[in-house]
């Protein structure tokens, strides 16, 4: 196999930790560095299991930090960068929209001119043997929001549940939210350094991911955790929205192929045609953590509250992963029933991680790394 010397951003957050932890376990001969700013969504107790791997290594480090990127660049010759560091929280970039520009869009810019500058002179792999890649990991949303234009459901031939259209890449960007807007605008800068530097690159546009390791703000991890500790559920608007829900492991799995064999300069959309509408979806995981925890059908229905809706909410996400399918035979492994459970049951046992996360102890644990520079 043969060696290289790979950056993850963001490793120390939902994604990126279940990539790293594949790439570590998997690829052996590559050495890995996973380079993290550990903001409050990074968390060094989501890789306890590699952190002493020989062929793992931890940078803290911010990607708009241009010197200091440059440097780790030269110093560890990296050939490989597979891009997932960002502000990923769609409500907080509705309150500080500067933070999702800075980190979404400059901490990009940063990266791409930090590899341009590195891979323009010097062999990679020692000997040119390496042809170095920039992967750039992006969302649906980017795309905007797709119409409801089948609200009763039924699967009509080649549509949703919810609708007959679906993102594809050639699907125009209409972002929305102000996080939307900088990972487009990200997007764009990795095209550009394709388009003007022939800088070898790839972008996949994933949809709403799911599984161990997600923190507490976004929908299901929260959920879960209000309905262990009977606290009521707050869902936006009607709870009509509809979001296609992947798990994240099979994420990973495709940013492994896409990696390693998807073509330059393209674009592949990763999602598992497995839309819900966010009041069915809960109810769902209602039912299924009263079934875990032993509690009687039903049990927990009344934490439902339905509360002021998201500022430009966006109605309806849903991929189409042909293209990755077709041409780099990737499909989801899990059935998304069978996915929930497996992600409650997760939470569930590992109630010490979600307390340290929810009342701020992981802050104090990783003092040291939290405060270092
Ligand atoms: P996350 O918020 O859980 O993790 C983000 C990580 O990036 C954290 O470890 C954080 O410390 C780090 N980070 C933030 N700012 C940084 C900076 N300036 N320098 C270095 N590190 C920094 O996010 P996630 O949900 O794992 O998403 C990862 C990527 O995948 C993001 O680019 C996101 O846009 C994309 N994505 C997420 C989903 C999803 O459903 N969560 C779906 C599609 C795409
Ligand atoms: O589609 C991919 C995107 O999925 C990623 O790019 C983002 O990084 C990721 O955060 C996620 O964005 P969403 O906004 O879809 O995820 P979130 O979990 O915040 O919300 C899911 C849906 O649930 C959305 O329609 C809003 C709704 N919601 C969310 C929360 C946190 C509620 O109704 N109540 C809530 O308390």
């Amino acid at each position: 196999m043969m060696k290289r010397n790979i950056l993850i951003t963001g490793g120390a957050g939902f994604i990126g930790s279940h990539v790293v932890r594949l790439f570590v376990n998997k690829y052996a001969d590559y050495n890995i560095y996973n380079l993290d700013k550990l903001t409050y969504a990074g968390n060094p107790a989501n890789l306890k299991d590699i952190e002493k791997k020989p062929n793992y290594r931890f940078i803290k480090e911010d990607i708009c930090n241009f010197d200091a990127i440059l440097q780790i660049f030269r110093q560890y010759n990296i050939d490989g960068v597979i891009h997932l560091a960002a502000e990923s929280h769609v409500d907080r970039s509705i309150k500080d929209p500067f933070t999702f520009a800075q980190t979404n869009v400059i901490g990009t810019l940063s990266l791409l001119q930090a590899a341009k500058t590195v891979w323009s002179e010097s062999n990679c792999g020692g000997d040119g043997s390496v042809s170095p890649r920039f992967y750039h990991i992006s969302t649906d949303e980017v795309y905007g929001a797709l119409e409801m234009n089948n609200p009763k459901g039924g699967d009509e031939p080649g549509g949703g549940p919810y609708g007959d259209k679906f993102f594809t890449e050639q699907t125009k960007y209409n972002p929305h939210s102000p996080y939307s807007a900088a990972k487009a605008s990200s997007d764009h800068f990795v095209r550009a350094f394709h388009d003007t530097y022939g800088m070898d690159t790839v972008i996949s546009n994933c949809s709403n991911n799911y599984g161990p390791y997600q923190f507490p703000e976004k929908l299901i991890p929260l959920f879960i955790n209000n309905i262990r500790n009977g606290k009521p559920l707050p869902v936006y608007g009607k709870g009509e929205n509809v979001r296609d829900w992947l798990f994240v492991e099979d994420h990973a799995r495709a940013i492994d192929l896409i990696f390693h064999k998807g073509q330059t300069g393209e674009t592949y959309n990763i999602g598992g045609f497995n839309e819900w509408k966010n009041i069915d979806l809960i109810k769902q995981l209602i039912k299924t953590t009263d079934e875990v925890l032993g509690n009687p059908p039903h049990h927990s229905d009344h934490l439902i509250q339905y509360v002021t809706d998201r500022a430009g909410h966006d109605l309806r996400y849903a991929i189409d992963s042909t293209k990755l399918k077709e041409e780099l035979g990737w499909q989801p492994s899990l059935q998304f029933e069978e996915g929930i459970k497996l992600t409650v049951q997760w939470y569930l046992d590992n109630q010490e991680w979600m307390d340290n996360v929810v009342s701020g102890q992981y802050l104090e644990y990783y003092k040291d790394m939290y405060e270092k520079r």
